[in-house]
């Protein structure tokens, strides 16, 4: 996998599909590449939202990112990352230790497979973590990192994916089952109708949600029916702004249908 990831091939890879993810999203993606040892000590003190850590899983890299990661991201934010199959308070600490340095084991205690550099850095940085299906998250509290109930956020199909992609992302990601504890679901809450999408306030989230989704629901699981269509922003105003830019590209493109 180094060798993979040290090829060009797989950095073409990379930038073509991240340059398709900018201009069909209209999001600006920036990227340094390089060892996280080497390009996380130049990113800014608290100016991150998410820092996502999928890269090492032996146990000083992945404890070198934790580190960096709690540096980075600001009050409120998360630290998330993949490959969490066992928590360290489910697993043989003494076994997970000694294989710290370690790609993949068999757990003696459990019997499931797991990494165990990425357990025993995630336990030792933050003790138990929401877990979901080994992708784990903990936010950046006042007092300390705090447990997320990511289910109860409702998952979103990227806008690049097909109709039939995206539901089928949709059904995965949302049938995933937490593994800690989970508040219980709010009703969707209709906020405006901008352009052709119409604003929803579903938990702390605001959601677009064009016309052509079918009509609003108060049902906890409407935005589940909806097969992927929609853009999530953690603010009114950022929904707005989404709802403006997405109107005007649909806009764009029925002018150009129209004169082809
Ligand atoms: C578990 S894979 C995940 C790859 C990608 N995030 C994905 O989901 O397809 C980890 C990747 O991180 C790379 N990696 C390992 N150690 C790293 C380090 N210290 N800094 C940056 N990347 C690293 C590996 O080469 C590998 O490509």
């Amino acid at each position: 996998m180094e060798q993979a990831a040290a090829s060009d091939a797989v950095y073409e890879t990379f930038r073509h599909n991240t340059a398709l993810g900018a201009r069909l999203t209209g999001v600006r993606i920036d990227h340094v590449r390089g060892d996280s040892r080497s390009v996380l000590p130049y990113l800014r003190n608290e100016y991150f939202d998410i820092v996502y850590i999928d890269g090492s899983h032996y146990y000083e890299a992945v404890k070198s990112d934790i580190e960096h990661a709690m540096r980075l991201v600001e009050s409120g934010g998360f630290i998330c990352g993949d490959d969490l199959e066992g928590q360290l308070h489910d697993v043989d600490e003494e076994q997970c230790v000694a294989n710290r340095n370690s790609d993949f084991i068999r757990d003696v205690r459990t019997g499931g497979q797991y990494h165990p550099g990425v357990t025993l850095a995630v336990g030792r940085a933050f003790g138990n973590v929401s877990n979901y299906g080994g992708f784990w998250v903990a936010r950046k509290g006042a007092d300390g990192y705090e447990k997320v109930a990511v289910d109860a956020l409702r998952c979103f199909a990227p806008l690049f994916l097909s109709p039939e992609e995206g539901k089928a992302f949709q059904e995965k990601m949302n049938g995933i089952t937490p593994t800690s504890d989970v508040p219980p679901l709010l009703n969707p809450e209709f906020i405006e109708e901008l352009g052709t999408y119409n604003i929803i306030r579903y938990r702390q989230q605001f959601y677009c949600i064009p016309h052509h989704a079918g009509p609003f629901s108060t049902a906890p699981d409407w935005l589940e029916t909806l097969n992927g269509w929609g853009v999530i922003r953690s603010t009114l105003e950022e929904a707005r702004a989404e709802c403006r830019f997405l109107t005007e590209r649909r806009a764009e493109r029925e002018a150009r249908r129209r004169t082809v």
